[in-house]
């Protein structure tokens, strides 16, 4: 197998309804920003509680369940996408300074899915920090294994927070702590239940981070989901192995904060979250000094980095052998994987008898969610002695 192929993109029509969709989103991203859609204090408390039981009680799974899990295909490219973020932007720090210590925020950590991801780019420090005291425990416990068996590690710092409401800085054991970057993966969208948690996380991102330091990450991409359950009666779509369904009715317009829905993927995510309108993060994150540098669809980035990290993407594992090789079965159905069949129909059989892929299904997951960067600049002192950000002419990526 030598070459790889995946579904193909948005067909016209659903492009389309992207565009008019992005129109209803940003109609409303020019009114106010708060609204009185967003929950109210208490439902605020009760999606934090929900939110942190929710991942403190998920098992960490054994290496045949993952193995044999439906998504394995799919989370293999998600860490694939991290992977080459973290590459990405570490290498800018390195291209520009060789020797520098690189210090790092890792927010929304969970378990501590990126240590070794850390550990290859060669960083000196990173602070973790998440709201499920558990996950964050068991971060630590990952760190302190992988320290035992590798010896040269970054040291490190574990931080159990909602830091959509507490300020992160105060509980840093250096709070002058500088980071070169900060990282929130798959982790983002939470903050967007109201203005007041998306500044707060904002501003925990942001205050210590270095100008020209870059604040990176993914999320789910609020115009796809918007657009695939317009085309449902009832706002929910999905497959085999996931399903997302709007929790408001968009006939009464998209709130800009608390926009929420339910997202439950095979035994992964099943607790409420929260449309990031994209327009409206670009504007506040101004505010915070961060100026938005890269945008990818997940099916765009992979066009972008496919060709640079493809030895990453057949060591780790991101696509299925199709047809399957003698003995094997596939993920889904033969009936998922049409693009590859027509792939190799196309081809010079003799240099493509089999394909990397991903079945439709897992496809239709993966390219839910979108990478993003945003690059810090420097900000001036008021006369209050308050930092104000005020937007350079140019900024270099
Ligand atoms: C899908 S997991 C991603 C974990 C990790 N970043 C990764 O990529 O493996 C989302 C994480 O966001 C965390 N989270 C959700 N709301 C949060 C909040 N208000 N403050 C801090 N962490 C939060 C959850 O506890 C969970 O660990």
């Amino acid at each position: 197998m030598s070459d790889s192929t995946v579904p193909d993109e948005a067909s016209t029509s659903e492009k389309l309804s992207i565009e008019s969709t992005k129109v209803a989103l940003k109609q409303r991203a020019s009114g106010s920003q708060d609204n009185n859609e967003t929950p109210n204090k208490k439902e605020r408390e009760e999606h934090s509680r929900v939110v942190a039981a929710h991942y403190n009680h998920l098992e960490e799974k054994g290496l045949e369940e993952r193995y044999n899990s439906p998504i394995f295909y799919m989370r293999n490219f998600n860490n694939w996408v991290k992977s080459v973020l973290i590459q990405e932007y570490t290498d800018k720090i390195r291209d520009k300074d060789y020797g520098r210590r690189i210090r790092v925020l890792d927010i929304c950590c969970g378990k501590g899915g990126d240590l070794s991801k850390w550990q290859k780019a060669r960083v000196d420090r990173v602070i973790f920090a998440d709201i499920a005291e558990v996950s964050v425990q068991q971060c630590k416990k990952r760190y302190e294994d992988l320290q035992r068996r590798c010896g040269r590690l970054f040291t490190a710092e574990f931080i159990a927070a909602d830091c959509t409401k507490d300020t992160l800085r105060d509980k840093y054991t250096d709070p002058s702590i500088n980071f070169d970057l900060v990282s929130c993966q798959f982790g983002f969208h939470y903050c967007f239940e109201s203005l007041a948690q998306a500044r707060r996380m904002l501003s925990n991102i942001s205050e210590c981070l270095k100008p020209d330091g870059h604040f990176f990450g993914t999320l789910p991409d609020a115009y796809e989901i918007v657009s695939r359950a317009q085309k449902s009666p009832d706002w929910s779509f999905g497959n085999r192995i996931f399903n997302i369904k709007l929790l408001f009715d968009p006939k009464d317009g998209y709130p800009i904060f608390g926009g929420k829905y339910d997202f439950n993927l095979e035994g992964v995510v099943n607790c409420p979250e929260f449309l990031v309108n994209f327009d409206v993060l670009e504007k506040l994150a101004l505010e915070y000094g961060l100026e938005l540098v890269y945008k990818a669809r997940f099916s765009d980035f992979f066009k972008d980095h496919s060709g640079k990290y493809k030895q990453l993407l057949q060591r780790i594992k991101c696509f299925e052998s199709y047809p399957a090789p003698p003995g094997q079965k596939l993920m889904g159905e033969e009936s998922e994987y049409e693009h590859a069949k027509l792939f190799l129909e196309s081809k010079d059989k003799i240099d493509h008898d089999r394909i990397g892929t991903m079945s439709q299904c897992e496809w239709e997951v993966a390219t839910i969610y979108m990478a993003f960067a945003f690059k810090k600049f420097k900000g001036t002192m008021d006369a209050n002695g308050k930092t104000v950000y005020k937007k350079p002419a140019t900024i270099s990526k």
